[in-house]
């Protein structure tokens, strides 16, 4: 099956979908990505984009930032993503990948006076975290401190320094502490402890990427399970002692964590509240609960 992308206003394949050597983005960083699920849905033969409106409202925000200025609206991009995955074809779980970035073919750091533009392509993409359960280790590299919301692309250097170093030392994924030594987040992911039959995450003041994963799961834990999320600081020894851990993200879903650090967490498995969740979170990205089809934009017309 064919990836195709939106590249200079236009649907092509996405091996057309080429830029310069001089593009300012891949110089600088100076651009901001999302990273949307497609969930394939067998029974009613469709694809649901999750929470496809909020990932480019989270989007646009990082542009104000950055200064980047779109043509379009939430609503435009979401009817261009859709329009281009269903040329694509999928019948398989997919991600989708926008950029909105500075394209000027211009060097010197800044953000003003050059051009804005925006591409998205999607692909068959399986589990991010392949694992039953992930074995992590808390990196060396930390969380970079007071930067704009998003998804910003220069950002992303200190989680794939991060990545790395954890996978050379024979872990799944890194755990990236604040630059004050709370626990922040996975190299692209957010965590979760229970502790007590409550779910704890690390708040927004800890320079968190505010994960639509994490509200996901923090909403259906409150409305389905009826668990209460507690968000706040979140010391690093917290870590060891907590009786299940899991990451949430669009790559990586629900990840359920066995060990951190070379320490088990619970007894190394799936722990209870974790896997329900899992499995609730499963049903509702591949729009099998009712409640919930307001997260789901089908991309095939019936
Ligand atoms: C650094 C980082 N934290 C958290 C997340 C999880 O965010 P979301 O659930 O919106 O995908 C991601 C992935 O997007 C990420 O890259």
């Amino acid at each position: 099956m064919p990836s195709y992308a939106y590249y200079k206003k236009k649907i092509i394949p996405l091996e057309e979908a080429r830029m310069g050597v001089m593009t300012h983005a891949f110089h600088y960083g100076t651009g901001i990505f999302e990273g949307i699920r497609g969930n394939w849905n067998c029974g009613k033969e469709q694809i649901y984009l999750f929470r496809l409106k909020e990932h480019y409202e989270r989007m646009l925000e990082g542009c104000h930032a950055l200064r980047i200025n779109l043509p379009h609206s939430s609503s435009e991009l979401c009817q261009i993503t859709v329009e281009m995955v269903r040329e694509c074809g999928f019948r398989e779980d997919i991600y989708v990948r926008p950029v909105a970035y500075k394209s000027s073919e211009a060097l010197g750091v800044r953000l003003h006076g050059l051009e804005d533009d925006f591409l998205v392509f999607a692909f068959p993409w399986g589990p991010y975290l392949d694992v039953e359960t992930a074995r992590c280790a808390v990196s060396s590299w930390r969380r970079p401190k007071e930067t704009p919301q998003g998804k910003i692309n220069g950002l992303y250097v200190n989680a794939a320094l991060a990545k790395t170093e954890a996978i050379e030392n024979g872990f799944d994924e890194a755990i990236m502490l604040t630059p004050d030594g709370y626990v922040a987040e996975g190299s692209g992911e957010n965590i979760f402890l229970v502790r007590e039959g409550k779910l704890i995450t690390p708040a927004t003041y800890d320079y968190i990427l505010k994960g639509i994963t994490r509200d996901s799961v923090m909403k259906l834990a409150k409305n389905e399970l009826h668990v209460e999320t507690v968000e706040r600081h979140i010391e690093r020894g917290e870590l060891y002692s907590a009786e299940e851990v899991f990451l949430t993200g669009t790559a990586a879903n629900i990840t359920p964590v066995g060990e951190i650090d070379r320490r088990k967490i619970g007894d190394g498995g799936i722990g209870k509240l974790t896997k329900k969740l899992q499995q609730l979170y499963a049903e509702v990205i591949q729009g099998k609960k009712s409640q919930y089809m307001e997260w789901c934009t089908p991309v095939y017309q019936k």
